[in-house]
């Protein structure tokens, strides 16, 4: 029978010195708790009960982000979806309280329920699935899965009988000395039979250094009532580290970005350097591609096939086609970069600014919230903000389209095939008609029509032109 899962997302995170919750913080891209409620729905649960409280809303919509985001991957009909259901718990009085808050929906479901918390990014749908296996096959009503440690502390330690029998788990706050030297711990991770956990709940007593309601008190109350409880050992206990401090998170987030670095290697993109480029688990990458060390990809990303992307680059949430080469030092923000472009170095697209094909960005030119059409080229030194620029554009050195006048924006619309001389001021709103030409130098405050020069401060018609 599927299980129940629930993810206990409550807590502060007081370790993380933050005013965020912690299970918010991100992640190689994504927030703490996206890769548990990813886990989560892989492991085919028929239920997701996720207890929420600090910041509540702010976790339950990346709580159902991620579920959209898994909805859309995998294209799940409606009748598949596991129901998500959330449970405030108001005050985090400690992990057994958050089970207790939440004592209504988990009595509604049959099969067993595993916890999971939400400050476990890395454990995976398939240990969870064996997990629930293991739990049936031992016919016990709690299992608890362990690890070894070579470094135990801040971790609940197993204690066990000098027969190796499970008696119960100690916090690291209220072990003794002796304790603390137990280096099998409590991951965090379990199956319970609903009844009995249930059952269990009501006998929780604050009655510890913390003053909290311990899930971890469950296993002792269990035995005590004659139940059979059982430990299950994960094999792969680098899965199931927790992140209590902003140091957990920088090591997890380093193994992270090692594993998402070799799925893109071995999908056939080349990574020079992998150790210093950082990829969000978020991002797609063509084959082919080729990317230098210190580059940052961030966010809803998608790189096409056979690009190169050369030193120091930030991509962010953009889209780049094929073919494109983004020279060293270039910031590419919320933007869309068509095939065969070439960009940089230094160059900085932000604000939706949206780059045909074949196009021609060079060194210090900014793109903000333009489009710039197929073939156009822009290569040294311009500013480029709220302006749609036609087809086979040459933009020269020291153009700026001036599109603040100190209280609104106004667009510039350059039309195909102008030439812009070097050093153009183009004072919005403008239009420069098809075919036409500005001399070096020139201030346009006024429309420009087709095929004609503009020269001069404020620039004046001066003659017809052949484009
Ligand atoms: C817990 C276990 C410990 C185990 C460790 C594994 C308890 C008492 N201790 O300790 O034995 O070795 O995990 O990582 O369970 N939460 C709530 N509501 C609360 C308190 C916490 O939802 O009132 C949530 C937190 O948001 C977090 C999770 O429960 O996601 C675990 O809480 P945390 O404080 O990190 O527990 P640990 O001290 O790590
Ligand atoms: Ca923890």
């Amino acid at each position: 029978m599927s299980p129940t899962i629930v993810i206990l997302a409550a807590g502060l995170g007081t370790r993380m010195r933050s005013r965020r919750a912690k299970v918010l913080h991100p992640l190689a891209g994504r927030p703490m708790i996206s890769y548990v409620v990813r886990t989560a729905l892989a492991a085919k649960p028929s239920e997701v009960i996720v207890i929420i409280g600090y910041q509540a809303d702010e976790v339950r919509a990346a709580v159902e982000r991620e579920v959209q985001r898994w909805e859309r991957a995998q294209a799940t009909r409606p009748e598949e979806r596991p129901q998500i259901e959330f449970v405030l718990q108001p005050e985090p009085q400690g992990t057994g309280h958050a089970l207790m808050v939440a004592r209504d929906a988990l009595a509604r479901g049959e099969g067993p329920l595993v916890v999971l918390s939400g400050d476990m990014p890395l454990v995976r749908a398939e240990t969870v699935t064996e997990l629930v296996e293991y739990h049936q096959k031992a016919r016990q009503v709690a299992t608890i899965v362990t690890m070894h440690l070579p470094d135990p502390s801040g971790y609940g330690r197993i204690l066990r009988t000098p027969d190796g029998d499970f008696v119960r788990i100690v916090e690291d706050r209220d072990a003794s000395e002796e304790e603390r030297a137990i280096q099998e711990v409590n991951s965090g991770l379990y199956c319970f039979d609903r009844k009995p956990l249930i059952g269990s709940l009501d006998r929780l007593t604050p009655d510890n250094r913390q003053g909290e309601y311990y899930l971890t008190d469950v296993p002792l109350i269990l035995t005590s009532l004659g139940y059979r409880v059982g430990t299950w050992e994960c094999h792969a206990a680098d899965q199931l580290v927790g992140i209590n401090s902003r140091r957990d998170l920088a090591e997890v987030e380093a193994r992270l970005r090692k594993e998402i670095a070799h799925r893109w290697l071995e999908s056939g993109v080349t990574l020079h350097d992998p150790a210093t480029i950082y990829i969000d688990d978020t991002v797609e990458i063509g084959q082919d591609t080729v990317i230098y060390p210190h580059v940052i990809l961030e966010g809803e990303t998608v790189i096409g096939q056979e690009c190169t992307i050369h030193s120091w680059t930030r991509i962010s949430n953009s889209r780049v086609g094929d073919r494109v080469t983004i020279h060293n030092s270039s910031v590419v923000i919320e933007s869309r970069i068509g095939d065969d472009a070439s960009i940089g170095p230094f160059a900085h697209l932000r604000g939706e600014a949206e780059i045909a094909n074949q196009v021609v960005i060079g060194n210090f030119v900014e793109v903000k919230k333009s489009v710039v059409g197929r073939g156009s080229k822009a290569r040294h030194l311009a500013y480029l903000g709220d302006a749609t620029i036609g087809e086979r554009v040459n933009i020269g050195a020291g153009t700026i389209t001036c599109n603040f006048d100190g209280k609104r924006k106004h667009r510039t619309i350059i039309e195909d095939d102008v030439h812009i001389g070097s050093d153009t001021m183009l004072v919005a709103p403008v239009r420069v008609g098809r075919g036409a030409v500005t001399g070096a130098g020139a201030v346009v405050i006024r429309d420009v029509p087709e095929k004609t020069l503009v020269v001069g401060v404020p620039a004046v018609e001066k003659k017809k032109v052949e484009p």
